[in-house]
């Protein structure tokens, strides 16, 4: 695929007032998230609980793309269609996650390296052929005392980066995931520091390794105090770090930036996501691909019954609405 074709699937990921669900909850995720609600992890919840979401009547005015998880993208609506193409006629771009989760990584306790590289080729070249238009890969970086260390957040880039390639060379467009965790006693300047070292080293890595910065978009944190930090902040100098930090890390031809939400409740999320929009210019498109801040809502008026379909669907539609409306409070406009 010629590369102008990648950067268009990435600028329409991130059309004005519109962002990315992230329904890519893999195996042992789903099943938490299941027993928020009590409901059994069969094949056939999952189903049906992702295509309550993805038939949800007028999703597409507001979401540009979905991100599946592997199971996801070969299952079909309850009258035979597949996701994708489910997807596809609400204008929504499906999307696939392809990393395996993560592992310890050796000598460097309390650390983690995302699993995924082998095989992801041909697994790429399924994907495509399935109806996926854009990757994501997840890496994980924990603070802690004197973590994260600078091995693990090389570790993680170059893997980030070797991904990206991969998927650019597929015709997928890739959303590099550094995630940095929200858990933990650290302050909200830690958090700067280690999104700013973390950034330059997923920067460096994608550029050592030829990737289109046009063609990929970025799927960073929100740069946030820890949760159990006893000095909390108000969102503005959240979004105040977020934007600084952005600013000095993420090169002006990366499309957009789109944030996960990480364990922050639906309304931070988004009252967060507005405080981003209203803290100053940027070059690029800032917009979100939430899980949990998208589907909580979701989940809990589906709680696993068909009559719930009609409630379920509103409350994804009002989260959406409600973000899509946050990533429109640009300034000057
Ligand atoms: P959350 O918004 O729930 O963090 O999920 C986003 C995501 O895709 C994590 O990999």
């Amino acid at each position: 695929m010629p590369p102008v074709s990648l950067d268009l699937i990435a600028r329409n990921l991130v059309a004005p007032g519109k962002g990315i669900l992230a329904a890519d909850e893999s195996l042992p995720t789903i099943e938490k998230r299941f027993k928020t609600i009590a409901i059994p992890p069969t094949e056939e919840n999952r189903r049906a609980y992702r295509e309550t979401l993805f038939t949800t009547p007028g999703l597409g005015e507001f979401i540009s793309g979905a991100i599946l998880f592997d199971e996801t993208l070969r299952q079909k609506s309850g009258d035979g269609i597949l996701f994708p193409a489910i997807l596809g006629r609400q204008g929504i771009i499906p999307g696939i996650k392809v990393d395996l989760g993560t592992t310890a990584l050796a000598n460097f306790p309390g650390e983690k390296i995302t699993l995924g590289l082998d095989g992801l080729r041909e697994r790429l070249h399924e994907y495509r052929e399935l109806g996926a238009r854009f990757t994501k890969w997840r890496a994980v970086i924990a603070i802690a005392g004197d973590l994260p260390t600078l091995t693990c957040i090389k570790a993680n880039a170059l893997k980030l980066a070797m991904f990206a390639a991969r998927s650019q060379e597929a015709g997928l467009v890739p959303i590099v995931e550094p995630e940095i965790l929200m858990d933990g006693t650290h302050t909200l300047a830690r958090c700067e520091e280690v999104t700013n070292l973390t950034l330059r080293a997923v920067f460096d890595a994608l550029l050592a390794h030829r990737g289109r910065l046009e063609g990929m978009l970025l799927k960073p944190a929100m740069v946030l105090p820890g949760t159990a930090c006893p000095h909390q902040v108000s969102d503005e100098e959240i979004a105040t770090a977020t934007l600084r930090c952005l600013r000095r890390g993420v090169p002006a031809a990366v499309p957009g930036i789109v944030f996960l939400s990480g364990g922050q409740s639906p309304p931070q999320a988004t009252a967060r996501l507005a405080a981003i929009h209203r803290a100053g210019e940027a070059p690029w498109a800032l917009s979100f691909s939430f899980g949990r801040a998208l589907q909580e809502p979701a989940l809990a008026a589906w709680r696993g019954k068909s009559e719930n379909t009609g409630a379920a669907q509103a409350a994804l539609l009002d989260g959406a609405r409600k973000n899509g409306a946050a990533v429109r409070t640009r300034v000057g406009t």
